[in-house]
């Protein structure tokens, strides 16, 4: 993948920036998207050090025109995109209850509209390049609860989204899937178990030791983890991998 450039969303903090660090190894240039300028700054330098060129565009992606902005500015510095990993994401995690329609709105508008709307300004080069575009979901699809009800909404909707994109690549020569992480220990998810010790009346710290036995899983995820799927859905040997909706959660999930 010697010319290749890949864009990747939410890419200062947690998946999203392990994902960039990881791309860097096998693409030629790396793009990497998030509101704040200088963790990006630290991330794209980290990045060259693997050898590939990196570009850091700050953008707002819950704003309409930041689709178009990305694209651009990929196309000025680089004159191609091959891969679109939206990985960008922050639905408030509240309750069913509790969640206005501004919350629902503002979760929606990122993590949904602005990866829909940056695979929609990328479809044209994607078709040139027959590249590929990772949605980032979560396995919380799959097992809704009310205390992130609309978490699981927004996730669900993802999937849904990426194999009415996958369909549509199939003529147009994109491979479109999404990407269904569990417990991935990130600042997001370190907010999560905060709200989650709280709940279980029981400090931060015994809530994080606890979780993984509590839930079923052998340990948390690692940001490297999930980066190194995406790393291989977008490599040579992932290419027939399809509309899948790739969940890896360390077996939180059981159920079919
Ligand atoms: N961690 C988990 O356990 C887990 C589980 C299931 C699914 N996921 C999903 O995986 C994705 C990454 O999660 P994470 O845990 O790595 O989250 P994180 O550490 O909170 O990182 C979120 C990323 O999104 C970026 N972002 C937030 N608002 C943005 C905006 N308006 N415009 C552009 N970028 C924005 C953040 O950068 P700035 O703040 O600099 O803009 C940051 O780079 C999310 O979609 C999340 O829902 C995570």
């Amino acid at each position: 993948m010697t010319k290749k450039i890949a864009i990747v969303t939410g890419a200062s903090r947690g998946i999203g920036r392990a994902t960039a660090l990881r791309l860097a190894k096998d693409f030629a240039g790396v793009v990497l998207v998030a509101r704040s300028g200088e963790l990006l700054t630290e991330t794209a330098a980290l990045a060259q050090k693997e050898g590939t060129e990196a570009l850091a565009i700050d953008a707002d992606l819950r704003e309409p025109e930041a689709a178009k902005h990305v694209v651009d500015g990929t196309l000025k510095a680089f004159g191609r995109i091959d891969a679109v990993v939206n990985i960008a994401g922050a639905v408030p995690q509240i309750d069913i209850l509790e969640m206005t329609d501004d919350q629902w709105d503002d979760g929606f508008a990122l993590k949904l509209h602005g990866a829909r709307r940056l695979a929609i300004h990328a479809w044209e080069e994607l078709k040139r390049s027959n590249g590929s575009v990772i949605f980032t979901s979560g396995n919380s699809a799959e097992a809704p609860k009310s205390g992130f009800g609309a978490v699981a909404t927004v996730n669900a909707a993802i999937v849904a989204m990426a194999k009415a994109f996958a369909d549509r690549g199939i003529t147009d020569g994109v491979q479109v899937n999404s990407v269904l992480p569990g417990p991935v220990l990130t600042d997001r998810r370190r907010s999560y178990m905060e709200k989650y010790a709280r709940a279980h009346v029981m400090t931060a710290e015994e809530a994080l030791e606890k979780f993984p036995s509590q839930v079923g899983i052998t340990r948390y995820g690692q940001p490297e983890d999930i980066a190194e799927l995406m790393a291989f859905v977008l490599s040579p040997g992932g290419r027939w991998l399809i509309g899948a909706a790739l969940r890896m959660d360390g077996g939180e999930i059981k159920g079919l």
